[in-house]
């Protein structure tokens, strides 16, 4: 067993997936349930974590013993993350974060007429997980001692995620195999962890705690 060999670390997980508004009634949203960030707060909570679980848009209870922070959109879920960041050992973002966000949000809805739509304007949404190394490499806060990235990838999944790493400068990127009753809305998963110096650890096909579990063994090992 891991018993509790999170005790006294504080960890900051996102889970579930965005939705960026087009109008008080649309969206641009995606296939997240957030079933994986929940199974990591809830073995970050059985090995002693205290756990603030920033929730985008997720139809789950709430963990017991688990500080649940809902949000909506990215920018919300950048405020949320960040503010708890400042007092976290580590960062897991399994968030499903939209790359982008419709500008110029409509206050009414948007109405059906003969004419052709106006199209729909989008905006780069920062990519949270990228800032987060970006300050932790600066000596900016906040600075977890340890940052946890997840990847969905289609094809040429190992060179796709270890360039993926590196580009955001993460210690850790679980890269999901997705599709055939994998990764959305199901509860197994599978997936590679890539881990910054080199090496990859195969999780196989399992429960979405089984893989949470050897996340945290790996980020445990890094925390001093
Ligand atoms: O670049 P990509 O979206 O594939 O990266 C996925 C990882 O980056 C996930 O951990 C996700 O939570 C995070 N991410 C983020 N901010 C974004 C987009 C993705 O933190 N705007």
């Amino acid at each position: 067993g891991r018993g509790r060999d999170l005790a006294g670390r504080r960890v900051v997980i996102s889970a579930g997936g965005t939705r960026e508004a087009i109008d008080p009634v649309r969206f641009i949203g995606n296939r997240s349930s957030g079933l994986q960030g929940y199974a990591l707060a809830r073995t970050a909570v059985a090995r002693g974590a205290e756990v603030t679980l920033v929730a985008a848009n997720v139809a789950l209870p709430d963990p017991a013993g688990v500080t649940v922070v809902p949000v909506e959109s990215a920018l919300d879920l950048r405020a949320a993350v960040l503010d708890a960041a400042e007092r976290a050992d580590a960062v897991v973002m399994a968030a499903a974060v939209a790359d982008f966000r419709p500008t110029g949000r409509s206050d009414s809805k948007i109405k059906k007429t003969s004419a052709d739509p106006e199209p729909i304007h989008l905006a780069k949404n920062p990519d949270i997980l990228a800032e987060l190394c970006d300050r932790r490499r600066e000596g900016r806060k906040p600075a977890p001692e340890v940052i946890a990235g997840f990847a969905a990838e289609t094809d040429d999944v190992l060179a796709n995620g270890r360039a993926k790493l590196a580009r955001k400068g993460c210690d850790l990127l679980v890269v999901n195999q997705v599709g055939e009753g994998l990764a959305f809305g199901t509860p197994d998963n599978a997936a590679v962890i890539l881990i910054a110096e080199g090496d990859a650890v195969e999780v196989p096909r399992g429960p979405k705690e089984a893989l949470a579990d050897v996340v945290w063994d790996l980020i445990a090992a890094r925390l001093v």
